[in-house]
């Protein structure tokens, strides 16, 4: 039987998303009652990072570990990954020793052509395109804190990176509208755009994007594997800060995300996260639900 693969959030029907999203709520609940629910003992997940975590990696190897299974961390520096050992020949490899394979990486073709050949479920742990398990947080951050997501206005403002692209992919997915603010020149894949324009829209300041949101959005201006534009990135970005003043334009009960790590005095003034409507450890620590949530789906299910 061909594997369930997570590389992107259209790898699911929106129906499953949704179950997914309430079952980590479930999940979360279990959690905090220190309810012993194991479903994946004796199961293996193998996480392959080939760029830096903390969150992705901490929710999980304890998700494996709370559900009776267990992870390995692999690192390129120490596997043959980084000794040039085709992707395919390590997917065959790995793929018939554990149950499931995260992987973090740069191209995203590197996770396609993993999953390709991959016996078992290989989820997207961040790639260049996408940060799918990061959408499956906040998504379910915002339903715990303000409900259903459907006809709600997001605000993306900053890189058209990874995450906005998942951002676009969740508008499509769950039905609510973005509004994209990004300095000329950073702004998301046309071809996302285009396809998604039902759900999305370019404009052209951050004031612009706030304006009414329920829930705004950033990201760092420089994702990993872009350091050396640190410094142009640093000015480009300038006027795309968020701001507690910037918030005052979102509507009322807006909320604010970002998946972490944060620069303050960069993408968000430093006193953002200390604002009542910034909800980022909520967001943080519902990685480990919501992956737990899709580790049963693709493996116990
Ligand atoms: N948000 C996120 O993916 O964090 P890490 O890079 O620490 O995994
Ligand atoms: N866009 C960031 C997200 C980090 C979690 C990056 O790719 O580095």
């Amino acid at each position: 039987m061909t594997p369930r693969h997570f590389l992107t959030l259209l790898d699911l029907l929106p129906e499953e998303l949704e179950y997914i999203l309430q079952r980590a709520m479930e999940l979360k609940r279990m959690h905090r009652d220190r309810v012993v629910h194991e479903p994946l003992r004796g199961r293996v997940l193998a996480m392959i990072f080939e760029k830096s975590s903390t969150r992705t990696r901490v929710s999980f190897e304890a998700g494996m570990a709370q559900f009776g299974g267990h992870a390995i961390f692999l690192s390129p520096r120490d596997t043959q990954l980084g000794r040039g050992e085709p992707i395919e020949d390590s997917a065959r490899v790995i793929s018939r020793m554990c149950d499931a394979v995260m992987i973090r990486t740069f191209e995203h073709s590197i996770v396609e052509r993993f999953a390709a050949v991959s016996q078992v479920p290989v989820i997207n742990g961040l790639t260049d395109a996408h940060h799918p398990c990061q959408l499956l947080a906040d998504l379910q951050t915002f339903k715990e804190l303000r409900g259903d997501l459907r006809g709600k206005t997001f605000a993306w403002i900053g890189d058209g990176n990874n995450m906005c692209n998942s951002y676009i992919h969740a508008a499509h997915r769950f039905d609510f509208q973005l509004k994209i603010a990004c300095p000329y020149g950073f702004e998301p894949d046309p071809v996302l755009i285009n396809r998604f324009q039902a759900h999305v829209e370019l404009v052209k300041t951050a004031e612009e994007a706030a304006r009414g949101a329920h829930l705004v959005a950033t990201d760092v201006w420089t994702s990993m594997g872009q350091e050396n534009e640190s410094s142009v990135r640093k000015r480009r970005f300038s006027a795309y800060q968020i701001t507690p003043r910037l918030l005052d334009l979102a509507a009322d009960d807006a909320l604010f995300m970002h998946c972490l790590p944060a620069h303050r005095g960069e993408e968000i003034s430093d006193d953002m996260l200390d604002d009542r409507r910034a909800v980022v450890w909520d967001e943080a620590e519902n990685r480990l639900h919501a992956q737990k949530a899709l580790l049963e789906f693709l493996l116990a299910s």
